[in-house]
């Protein structure tokens, strides 16, 4: 605790120590999560022969709250042959969902996008954007081995640029104060309104949601599900600095550096820790540790020093002894695993080869570590 008692028990940890630090990470770190708003839904369109027969596809429309707020476009790909509601992975891509299949039914993501001509004009998709990320989430295996994703731009909730307008931080909780909420926060609380969702729709397994995010996706998936119970995995993927690296690491990026390139990202308390790290009263093995004892699986790259993965490992290592109050399993390996080797015990980890990005192979041991901690999916 803050002033310098053990948290002996469970009880303690969920009443005392876990509030103590939500408060921490939101007022020094993220920014303060506005309240829930009520989440609206309609479905937009169906398909029921996705994927050669395979699958149903479901776009679905959220309305978040005020009628200014965005609307979030969700695409669900969902596997025919399940028996019965099927687990999901849920996650915000990088570029709309027009740009993970080539289907032309998808519409354009029409919120906000930085990048470049042919892709995008005036910030804008274009149709040269389609198919472009066909290899980021291989819905096919997925379906395959009877998971169903559930997936969403992430400007639909919040622009990933400074002084953004039109996103949830406009329209919602506008923010001014040193500790309102950032764009990180923002994201975990768009993916907090979207479990709202998920939770009442008929073709989900509502108590096997795993949430799966890349880099600064990551850093808002380690966020998100560290905060909200519904959760049942955490899987963070190079999420690096701000993420599940340590603020106080001295590998990659540091605080002051994506503080100082991303300024939208955290809140400004977080600012004053740039050249004093050590001052901060928590760090991201605290974060881990909120999600105990829901599994929790860090993935890394090994080119992708960037991120950082041997700190990420050492805070696996340390929220452990988290688990172990719960009389969970906690972390199996002591140091870090050999490339391509799983460790998939409650708090897992691996390191595949290559650089910065999520490829098939992520998505393997994603699956591989979810059959390890729900059982395979039920399938006909
Ligand atoms: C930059 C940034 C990282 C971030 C990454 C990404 O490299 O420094 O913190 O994770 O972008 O989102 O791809």
């Amino acid at each position: 605790m803050m002033d310098g008692k053990p948290v002996a028990t469970p009880e303690k940890w969920l009443k005392e120590r876990r509030p103590e630090l939500k408060s921490l990470f939101q007022h020094y770190m993220y920014g303060w999560f506005p309240a829930p708003v009520t989440v609206t839904s309609e479905v937009t369109y169906t398909d029921a022969h996705f994927l050669n027969g395979q699958a149903t596809l479901k776009l679905v429309t959220l309305k978040l709250g005020a009628a200014r707020a965005p609307e979030t476009h969700l695409m669900m790909v969902i596997p025919n042959h399940r028996a019965g509601p099927a687990p999901v992975f849920m996650g915000m891509n990088f570029s709309g969902n027009h740009t993970l299949v080539t289907d032309t039914n998808i519409p354009l993501a029409t919120s906000w996008m930085g990048g470049r001509p042919p892709n995008i004009v005036n910030n804008r998709a274009t149709d040269a954007s389609r198919g472009t990320q066909t290899n980021v989430w291989v819905f096919d295996q997925i379906i395959q081995r009877g998971y169903a994703v559930a997936t969403y731009y992430c400007g639909d909730i919040e622009p990933d640029t400074t002084n953004a307008v039109g996103g949830v931080r406009e329209t919602i909780h506008p923010a001014s104060a040193t500790d309102d909420w950032g764009t990180v926060a923002a994201w975990a609380w768009g993916m907090q309104r979207v479990v709202d969702y998920l939770v009442t729709d008929k073709d989900v397994d509502k108590t096997h949601i795993a949430e799966v995010g890349h880099s600064r996706l990551g850093k808002a998936t380690m966020l998100a599900g560290a905060f909200d119970d519904r959760v049942a995995l955490v899987i963070p993927l190079q999420a690096g600095c701000g993420g599940t690296a340590p603020s106080r690491g001295t590998v990659g990026e540091s605080v002051q550096r994506i503080n100082t390139s991303f300024p939208h990202w955290f809140d400004g308390e977080f600012k004053k820790f740039n050249t004093q790290t050590d001052l901060l009263p928590m760090d991201q093995n605290c974060l881990i540790a909120l999600c105990a004892p829901r599994p929790v699986l860090l993935g890394a790259a090994v080119e992708d020093t960037w991120a950082n993965p041997a700190g990420a490992f050492d805070m696996l290592k340390s929220a452990d002894k988290v688990y172990r109050l719960f009389g969970a399993e906690g972390l199996s390996a002591q140091t870090m695993p050999e490339t391509n080797k799983l460790v998939d015990s409650t708090l897992g980890f691996f390191i595949r080869p290559g650089k910065h990005s999520m490829t098939k192979l992520d998505w393997q041991y994603f699956m591989d570590f979810a059959d390890k901690h729900w059982g395979k999916p039920r399938t006909e």
